[in-house]
């Protein structure tokens, strides 16, 4: 039986070939070969860009030191001394401070990145808006977390305090995080993940940015997780 089985898939890439779809055919036969552990799983290894003091960064590393199923291989950061820095040493994951110049040579930038390989990014709380270039290069594979409910408080200068800030002149009830893919918007790309908290009377942006990191530590390595498979 296993020896038909093993025919037939051999047929379709004879068959493939002859009708120039292999590569096609090829990723398809890798992928069961894979699930049925013939071939090694591939490696999944995120690349964390941040530029603050890194709780998510740290809450991620933590996570995957536990599950095993991402390798977190690299930490980005654009801005030196950033507590984030510490977490990647403390880990003994490699890091990258990186200069606007060569971050804006996309094409550059994401040869150091591939020839590392980096499978996907994971932007928490980093600032610097990313180039087309390499949202090109890692086409839906780079993931941001967005401290309110976008479409609400997303875009240009939205980080941080300002948008805690934002949330609460606005008068909302709620607010929350968007786990969200990147495109070449703002705080715009497809929804992965999203879950709210109600607002308290007395809410101070502080008040609200603390609860609001509680959220993301509880939820953005598993939604991490549950995106690269
Ligand atoms: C997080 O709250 C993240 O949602 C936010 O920056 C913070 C980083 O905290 N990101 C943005 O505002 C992006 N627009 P951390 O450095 O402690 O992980």
């Amino acid at each position: 039986m296993s020896i038909l089985i093993f025919g037939y898939q051999v047929i379709i890439l004879i068959v493939a070939f002859l009708f120039g779809q292999f590569p096609f055919f090829w990723n398809y036969e890798k992928k069961i070969l894979r699930r049925l552990g013939i071939l090694p799983a591939k490696q999944v290894r995120i690349a964390i860009f941040a530029s603050g003091k890194g709780s998510n960064a740290g809450k991620i590393i933590e996570y995957f030191d536990k599950h095993l199923t991402v390798n977190v291989s690299l930490i980005v950061c654009n801005k030196p001394g950033a507590g984030v820095l510490n977490i990647a040493e403390q880990a003994g994951i490699k890091s990258l401070v990186i200069d606007k110049e060569t971050f804006k040579k996309a094409g550059e930038f994401s040869q150091i990145l591939k020839d590392q390989g980096i499978t996907h990014i994971v932007l928490a709380g980093f600032l610097w808006k990313i180039p087309a270039g390499l949202i090109a290069a890692y086409q839906d594979k780079i993931l941001n977390i967005h401290p309110a409910l976008l479409p609400k408080f997303g875009g240009k200068g939205m980080f941080g305090e300002h948008v805690h800030a934002a949330v609460l002149a606005a008068g909302d009830k709620q607010s929350g995080i968007t786990i969200h893919l990147v495109d070449e918007q703002y705080d715009h790309g497809k929804t992965i993940f999203q879950t709210a908290i109600d607002i308290h009377p007395d809410e101070t942006p502080d008040s609200l940015a603390a609860r609001i990191h509680v959220l993301e530590h509880e939820h953005f390595p598993a939604v991490i997780e549950s995106w690269v498979s």
